[in-house]
């Protein structure tokens, strides 16, 4: 019999990754995901732009760079549309079973790569991200930090030989405040949001994670691993 672990009132509880390029969320997603399984929580593993069906299609759509010539606020509302139908049909539904759903990137991807970069008002922003989520909001934030070049650098490795997406081919000065814009999300929500240094190696990450997660719902750390 699993023990029951519920991250907030009569829901279960929503985590998400943050970061710019190649700061290895997917993996640490994986790892989180395995982690929290092993000790019988159920779990949900998912990312945006995606998640269902729909959002998939459009993740297609905005990775091409179709909607790039629009501008950044057609973007967001693109990035919010994707959202939407992910919500309804992934997200809120897993929560209101009470299960975990970890989430590789979210609104604050919105807010950083749309908002920031795209120099979208805070009012626009605020006011997108208010119609789209909704009470969705994370429990818990991971914002995976590391310096741009590093980055890019990892990013370029893992792809090969295969074309950068849309945001990939961007300069680095894009980069760089990439990262300012997400350390600044992570200062200015420090009830939700913890930066995890991502210079670091894959455990030493992993176990920092694993630490805050403990920290944030303390049933989890009492689960106990099958014998
Ligand atoms: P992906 O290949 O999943 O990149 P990563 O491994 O870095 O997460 O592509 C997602 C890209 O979409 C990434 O460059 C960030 C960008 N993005 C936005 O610009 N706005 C958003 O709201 C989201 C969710 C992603």
């Amino acid at each position: 019999m699993p023990t029951e672990v519920k991250g907030g009132a009569g829901r279960g509880a929503f985590i998400t990754f943050e970061g710019g390029e190649g700061g290895g969320k997917s993996t640490q997603v994986q790892r989180l995901v395995a982690a929290l399984r092993a000790r019988g929580v159920e779990t949900v593993a998912t990312r945006e732009p995606g998640g269902s069906p729909n959002a998939e299609a459009l993740r297609d759509v905005l990775l091409a760079g179709l909607v790039a010539p629009l501008g950044p606020a057609a973007e967001a509302l693109i990035f919010s549309a994707a959202r939407i139908d992910h919500i309804d049909n992934l997200i809120r539904p897993a929560l209101q079973r009470g299960a975990f759903v970890v989430c590789d990137r979210f609104a604050d991807s919105t807010r950083a790569y749309q908002g920031a970069l795209g120099k979208l008002s805070e009012t626009f922003i605020d006011g997108l991200e208010k119609v789209t989520i909704g009470d969705v909001r994370p429990d818990l934030t991971f914002v995976l930090d590391l310096p741009a070049e590093e980055g890019m650098a990892r990013a370029g490795a893992r792809r090969g030989r295969a074309a950068a997406d849309r945001f990939e081919a961007e300069a680095i000065e894009f980069h760089r405040a990439l990262r300012d814009s997400f350390r600044a999300i992570a200062a200015a929500h420090p009830e939700r949001c913890v930066l995890v240094d991502a210079t670091q190696g894959i455990d030493e990450v992993a176990a920092d994670i694993w630490a805050a997660v403990c920290r944030r719902f303390p049933a989890v750390a009492v689960a106990s691993l099958p014998t």
